[in-house]
């Protein structure tokens, strides 16, 4: 599945490796597994920063992992984040890449649960796990004018379709008053081309709060939270199609957290 079609124009695999940098600092080395590897882009880098580690990817997705196939030094997996398919304790960083979102638009709140579960199952006493993700932002309202008729279009089916919430806002004139979690997923669906699938898709899905939440109840502490604006030539792209009345937002989050037994 796709991040969105915005980024991909700005060329996905290589933003996503500039992404994946950002996670380097945290990584413990030793066995190191990515849960929703996709198509590799952080094992590769993994793989050239951690030459001395085991590097594993795992991913529903068969498509993807013929993509990594190629990559040196690094084992595939092809399951389900929530599966039990390892050892316990046998990893020392457990890394969830842009996966989580996509877990929880088709499991919810159970698959989350059911992975970071796992995650915790997986990892040694002393491992780290590392989220990278989209980050909901807390109930605001903003304003939003669409510049084109077929984005127009577009919000409407976003506003009829979309399954993981329901999506309210009113009119004003020109603007459309709506949450700004609400905003930001309409510009991550781009042009729609992969609807059907889209519109299952919650990139926004939880707050801070919520991450802290869901990462407690697992058993982990969380160690650090860094929250980072789209990249610019992203927040770029999102406003040709769109007027807002707020700036280039904190939409990703990188949260490490440990075992706190
Ligand atoms: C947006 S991609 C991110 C890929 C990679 N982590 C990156 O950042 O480049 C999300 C990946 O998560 C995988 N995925 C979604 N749900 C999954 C699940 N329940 N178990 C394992 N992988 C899953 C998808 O197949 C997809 O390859």
């Amino acid at each position: 599945m796709s991040n969105t079609r915005n980024e991909k124009i700005v060329n996905f695999y290589e933003m996503s490796r500039k992404r994946s940098e950002r996670i380097l600092p945290y990584v413990k080395p030793g066995r190191i597994i990515e849960f929703g590897c996709g198509e590799g882009a952080t094992l590769s880098l993994l793989s050239e920063y951690f030459q001395g580690s085991t590097i594993v990817g795992l991913d529903v997705d068969r498509n993807s992992l013929m993509k990594a196939r190629n990559l040196a030094n690094i084992i595939l997996v092809r399951g389900e984040a929530s599966q039990q398919v390892f050892r316990p304790s046998v990893f020392d960083t457990v890394i969830f890449k842009f996966s989580l979102h996509e877990i929880y638009s088709f499991e919810r709140n159970e698959g989350v649960k059911k992975a970071l579960s796992n995650a915790y199952k997986v990892l040694k006493a002393d491992g780290v796990l590392i989220i990278y993700d989209f980050l909901a932002t807390r109930p605001q309202p903003v304003r939003m004018k669409i510049k084109s008729n077929s984005a127009k279009v577009n919000f409407m089916k976003f506003a009829e379709e979309f399954q993981p919430r329901k999506i309210l806002y009113h009119v004003e004139k020109e603007w459309i008053i709506l949450e700004k979690a609400d905003c930001l997923e309409f510009l991550t669906k781009g042009n729609f081309h992969d609807w059907e699938v889209e519109k299952k898709e919650a990139h926004y899905y939880y707050t801070l709060d919520e991450f802290r939440e869901h990462l407690t109840k697992a058993g982990f502490k969380v160690k650090s939270i860094v929250k980072y604006r789209f990249e610019e030539e992203i927040w770029k792209e999102k406003l040709k199609i769109v007027t807002v009345n707020f700036d280039n937002p904190e939409s990703y989050v990188l949260i490490v957290a440990e075992k706190s037994e």
